[in-house]
């Protein structure tokens, strides 16, 4: 019998502290073997020098989420939204973008406890091929969820709660807000918050809507930066108030990062995501004629080539150290998806989101690493190796070591796409980079030592993803600082 079940071999394999030229042993799903040469191996990936990547980790995605008021601004009976994405497509757009593992988001519907709706949701991401863990969204802190059901669900490995702090009916006031941190810090978990003002939103959308002024592109106008801006300090001096560490999703913009670069200089355990359509995506995309501009639709709202500078810039000093795809899956066509109230519904009622799962690596590989912004080793801390310590998901995820799952994308630095819809691989009908040219392409992705991806071909077999209970978070301090949050280690 062979020593290794597969061999990548001749990679210059990206550890994190530059890349060495090496060959990677892989035996029973994890890296056994970093060395030279690998001989002994029942079957090789040649990787021919190209670049070996740990595999994608993608700490925020939405995917098969039955949500009532589908992250959509209307003040009237919520309308029901389910992503057209399954757990069985999105893996296989996943791993066409060579991404491995997710964290997606167990639903609570106002008036309803977590732990029904949570076995449902098991049950739909058991069915994918990626492995996967889950944030609990919080929308109504009862008593009876915050004493009984939050440490439930602590104790099966979910570590995060997620909050909102806008949309209808998903939003939480400051009170019920105060009370999830709380019991966040009761129960060793993370809180990661949708930063953006409600009631400021509400006004500027009910007189924008008064005005006629309806259309898509009046989503941005309906949240400028000041919503962001605000909403993040008010989160960030909450939890201060609690002593509870929180990750803001979905920076935007300089403002808010600037309101967590001020919380980290002052020692607060605060991280900060941004996405690619925050570098990449403008409010201009969402001018387009009649119902087109909702494909570019997400809250916050894409904003300003200017604006993409200065995410940058805060990517580069490290206030933002996670990039997430944010990924939601809803259709242009038919009436589940953006349409689900009409092609000619108010941009209040057109759900909010947009699909990236696939586009995620290549986007942030072309715009930071070829174009000189970033360096690989940003690369593969801002898209693994962070997510997979914030997430108490590391080692096991997010590094190329022995003793790791054997999670790896094999990448080609130098090949160019024209990114298109069929090359994400998703069941969405539209990306919003259709058109988008990219240097560097993943070429191969291997999952536990499987290879599910080899140019473009998916072939996995759907329900082989596995749920990855987590340990408590890891703190990824500023300038590389490290220590663990809570006493326990790390899950394994
Ligand atoms: O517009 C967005 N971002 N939709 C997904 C839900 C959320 O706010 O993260
Ligand atoms: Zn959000
Ligand atoms: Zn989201």
């Amino acid at each position: 019998m062979a020593d290794y079940d597969l061999v990548v071999r001749g990679g210059e394999v990206a550890t994190g502290f530059g890349t060495a030229r090496c060959d990677i042993g892989i035996r029973d799903g994890r890296i056994a073997a970093l060395a030279e040469r690998i001989t002994d191996a029942a079957a090789t990936l040649e990787a021919g020098g190209l670049l070996v990547l740990p595999g994608g980790i993608d700490s925020h995605c939405h995917i098969e989420e039955p949500a009532r008021g589908g992250y959509v601004g209307t003040v009237g009976e919520p309308v029901v939204t389910v992503s057209e994405e399954s757990f069985v497509t999105a893996s296989t757009s996943a791993f066409a973008g060579g991404t491995t593992s997710v964290v997606c988001f167990v639903p609570q519907w106002k008036g309803e406890g977590l732990l029904p709706r949570l076995a449902d949701y098991e049950r739909r991401a058991a069915r994918g091929m990626l492995d996967y863990s889950f944030h609990q969204i919080i929308t109504d802190p009862t008593e009876a969820v915050l004493e009984r059901e939050v440490p439930q669900i602590v104790a099966k490995g979910i570590r995060s709660l997620k909050v909102f702090l806008t949309y209808e009916p998903l939003h939480l006031s400051d009170e019920d807000y105060i009370k999830v941190l709380v019991a966040a810090r009761r129960n060793g978990c993370l809180v990661t918050v949708h930063c953006e003002n409600y009631a400021a939103i509400k006004w500027r959308t009910e007189r924008l809507i008064a005005a006629g002024m309806s259309a898509p592109k009046y989503h941005a106008w309906s949240r400028p930066s000041v919503v962001e801006r605000e909403a993040t300090h008010r989160a960030i001096a909450l939890a201060e108030l609690v002593d509870q560490p929180i990750q803001v999703f979905h920076v935007s913009c300089e403002e808010a990062a600037e309101e967590i670069a001020r919380a980290r200089h002052r020692g607060l355990k605060v991280w900060g995501e941004t996405c690619p359509q925050y570098l990449t995506l403008t409010a201009e995309d969402m001018d387009r004629p009649g119902f087109e501009g909702a494909a570019f639709m997400c809250s916050p709202s894409p904003r300003s080539r200017e604006e993409h500078a200065r995410v940058w810039e805060m990517i580069r000093r490290g206030t933002l150290d996670i990039v997430s795809s944010d990924h939601c899956g809803f259709s242009m066509a038919g009436d589940k998806g953006k349409a689900v109230s009409g092609r000619d519904a108010p941009f209040r009622d057109i759900p909010n989101g947009i699909p990236g799962l696939a586009a995620r690596l290549p986007i942030l590989f072309s715009e930071g690493v070829s174009k000189g912004r970033i360096s690989l080793d940003d690369f593969v801390r801002l898209t693994a190796t962070n997510p997979a310590r914030l997430m108490g998901l590391a080692p096991r995820k997010g590094l190329i070591a022995v003793g790791a799952d054997a999670d790896l994308a094999l990448w080609d630095p130098a090949k160019k796409v024209t990114i298109s819809n069929r090359l994400m691989q998703h069941a969405i009908d539209y990306t919003p980079y259709e058109g988008l040219e990219v240097t560097g392409w993943p070429v191969a992705t291997v999952r536990r030592g499987a290879v599910v991806m080899r140019d473009g071909v998916v072939q996995a077999e759907p329900g082989t993803g596995r749920f990855l209970p987590r340990g408590p978070y890891e703190m990824v301090r500023p300038r590389g600082v490290l220590a663990n949050g809570f006493d326990a280690a790390p899950a394994g």
